[in-house]
């Protein structure tokens, strides 16, 4: 199993397949995806190598991320590679829905386990206005065809002040029949959106107390389950979660480790630099790649300096995948 010296263990790797993205989500990517030099991107044979030394060192879980990981051609092969990866128990993916109504079905059949997907307004044309897109419905619809197939879903809110922060009753009221988690995250300061991020920013904790208030109550989760706090209620069907970074201890959960798509490991989402591991993937060698992963981890700090605004390589999340 990886581990670091603060006795975290790391059975997660979150593997970003692309950075591209067709959403300009305003914390994000405003201006949309600014395509740079001509990148190559990890290759199917390249990502098996990853995936067999991630599950050779007690990986158990992959999530799919991007950018949008849905602008791959090869996307469902990817999904199947992971899915029959030994030692894989779990395939999740993060998308912003755009492809979901057409292609969930053929990611199901690949051996797709789980979705996260992002909505941060259930106002049609608020969604249009913070995404750039106007798919919020064809989004909803595609939400229940993966449930009605039986895929575990996740729905990922960023909290915007400007934006969604009196939106909270319809959030509550999607979720009272609909058996999913709701998650809100705090919206993190990039690179790229610290004006945004300074106008924007809501702390999760007067949520928190708001949800306590009501007749939420917290549900106490394992250890290994990452950093979400979450909430259930007994006339409710989904769930809530809370993603709070700037809270204390939130890193003393971390179990994830991120290769960006063009096959550097971060060690902390907000890490100073990606390590480049594409070497040892393009010689199809996952024993070296294992040993490499080994050694590196020994160099994850405890946490990140989010507090003192320090965000690291991070421009934006569309580099990782969040
Ligand atoms: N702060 C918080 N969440 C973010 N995401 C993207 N950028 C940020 C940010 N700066 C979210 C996306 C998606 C998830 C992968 O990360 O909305 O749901
Ligand atoms: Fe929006 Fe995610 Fe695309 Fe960024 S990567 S623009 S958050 S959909």
């Amino acid at each position: 199993m990886l581990e670091d010296k603060f006795g975290r263990q790391f059975h997660y790797l979150r593997m970003s397949i692309t950075d591209v993205c067709n959403f300009s989500c305003d914390y994000c990517l405003p201006n949309g995806y600014q395509r740079d030099t001509k990148k190559s991107f990890l290759t199917v044979p390249e990502l098996n190598t990853l995936a067999k030394a991630f599950a050779g060192l007690g990986t158990s879980k992959i999530r799919i991320t991007g950018g949008e990981p849905s602008l791959r051609k090869d996307l469902t092969e990817i999904i199947a590679l992971c899915a029959s990866t030994d030692g894989i128990k779990h395939v999740a993916m993060t998308t912003n829905a755009y492809r979901l109504e057409k292609d969930v079905q053929r990611w199901f059949d690949a051996g797709l386990n789980s979705l996260n997907i992002s909505i941060d307004s259930f106002d049609p044309h608020m969604f249009m206005s913070i995404t750039g897109h106007d798919k919020l419905g064809s989004i909803l619809r595609g939400i229940d065809k993966a449930l009605s197939l039986g895929l575990k879903v996740k729905i990922n809110a960023v909290l915007l002040r400007q934006y969604n922060g009196n939106e909270m009753s319809r959030f509550l009221k999607w979720i009272k029949d609909k058996p999913l988690t709701l998650r809100f995250i705090e919206l993190m300061q990039t690179g790229d959106n610290l004006k945004f991020f300074k106008q924007n920013h809501i702390s999760g904790e007067p949520i928190k107390r708001d949800l306590l208030e009501q007749g939420w109550g917290q549900v106490i989760r394992d250890k290994a389950a990452g950093p979400a706090e979450e909430f259930n209620h007994p006339e409710y069907e989904g769930r809530i979660g809370l993603i709070m970074p700037y809270s204390k201890d939130f890193c003393a959960s971390c179990n994830r480790l991120r290769i960006s798509s063009v096959g550097k490991l971060h060690l902390c989402l907000f890490a100073e630099m990606g390590i480049d591991l594409r070497p040892y993937m393009q010689q199809a060698d996952p024993a070296a790649l294992q040993q490499a992963l080994v050694e590196l981890l020994s160099d994850k700090e405890a946490t990140h300096y989010l507090k003192e605004g320090y965000t690291g390589a991070t421009s934006h999340l569309a580099m990782l995948g969040g």
